[in-house]
């Protein structure tokens, strides 16, 4: 499955950007056990990549190799050209980690906090009082500054993490899991902080096994089942190519013509099923898209009247839950 392609629901993605972040045949093993097993990873420059996989998949393993954290057993893993292994440094400046479980430091207001990891960072005084006030505002955190983070509910202390992460103006996020028991409102919030981070030219890779929770946020994803991945590339494209079944839904001028509607569509090549509902009727394609042209060129014809015509587009998890059956072999 490519990467490249024209329309796509989060970005614009003209699919020739550079690559930030490539794995080749990437492989890890603990105690002779594979946990990566000849990983090819590709994100490109400014994509929200989503990386979802079942527990013990290797989502972790991966991102601490990624944050020069974690020494791959065979295998190379760049970050902007960058060599993990041989330039563990450089990218510890390039990439933003934010792991899955984030340390708390008691007894330290917002401000101490971000203050310690700027200095930990090496930001010179003199600058980061300016930095610290500009990840605050990103993350609408000024107001709680003063505040402990000790304090902080798992959704703000997770905030204040990311802030953290962005002290050092990193190219890359990599962040494990950070939408994990955020609360529907915080995890909107955080899907407009990454989007944001996008239009400053972020790549930004997250990690979930909650599918759902990426398919608003990532214009990418790779899915990764026991070390390997299982498929790759643009959201809608996964999507696609899941499909020998199509949902459609097509909203009809009069409710009246609803059972002359389905009788003739349910004729029509490439239609499976077709069952009206109130003024909708329910369509069931495994068509290609010129079939798909002609059965709307057919219903004008017909003088069928319709104002509306949209596909149902299956969910993340019904995506997995049919690769990880294997059904996609
Ligand atoms: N330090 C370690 N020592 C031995 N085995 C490990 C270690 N860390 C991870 N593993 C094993 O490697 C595999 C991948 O683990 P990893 O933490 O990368 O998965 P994950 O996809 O992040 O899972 P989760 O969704 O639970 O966070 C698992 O089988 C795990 O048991
Ligand atoms: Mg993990």
């Amino acid at each position: 499955m490519d990467t490249n392609g024209s329309s796509n629901p989060v970005t614009d993605n003209t699919g020739d950007r550079p690559v930030s972040v490539r794995t080749r045949g990437l492989t890890k093993a603990y105690d002779g056990k594979l946990a990566l097993d000849d990983l090819d990873l590709e994100i490109k420059k400014g994509d929200i990549f989503g990386y979802i996989g079942p527990n013990g998949a290797g989502k972790t393993t991966t991102i601490r190799i990624l944050a020069a954290l974690l020494w791959p057993t065979r295998g190379t893993a760049e970050i902007e050209g960058v060599d993990v292994v041989r330039q563990p440094r450089r990218i510890k400046e390039l990439v933003g980690y934010m792991p899955d479980n984030f340390g708390v430091y008691e007894n330290m207001t917002l401000w101490e906090y971000l203050d310690f990891f700027g200095a930990a960072y090496r930001i010179p005084r003199s600058k980061r009082k300016r930095v610290i006030e500009d990840v605050l505002a990103l993350t609408d955190l000024g107001p709680k500054r003063d505040d402990a983070v000790s304090a902080f509910s798992r959704g703000m202390k997770q905030r204040a993490c990311l802030a953290k992460t962005l002290l050092h103006d990193p190219q890359v996020l990599i962040l494990d899991e950070p939408a994990s028991g955020l609360d529907p409102r915080a995890r909107i919030e955080l899907r407009e902080l990454l989007k944001e981070l996008q239009r400053m030219g972020k790549t930004i890779l997250v990690s979930s096994h909650i599918l759902t929770e990426l398919s608003t946020i990532c214009n990418t994803v790779g899915i990764i089942e026991k070390g390997k991945l299982i498929a790759s590339g643009e959201v809608r494209r996964i999507l696609e190519s899941l499909r020998a079944h199509r949902e459609f839904s097509l909203e009809l001028l009069d409710p009246a013509e609803a059972s002359r509607a389905r009788a003739w569509i349910a004729g029509q090549a490439g239609v499976k099923s077709a069952e009206p509902f109130g003024g909708t009727v329910k369509i069931v394609l495994d068509a290609t898209e010129p079939e798909i042209a002609a059965l709307l060129e057919g219903l004008v014809a017909e003088k069928i009247r319709f104002t509306g015509f949209r596909e149902d587009l299956v969910d993340l998890e019904t995506a997995f839950m049919t690769l990880t059956k294997g059904e996609l072999a």
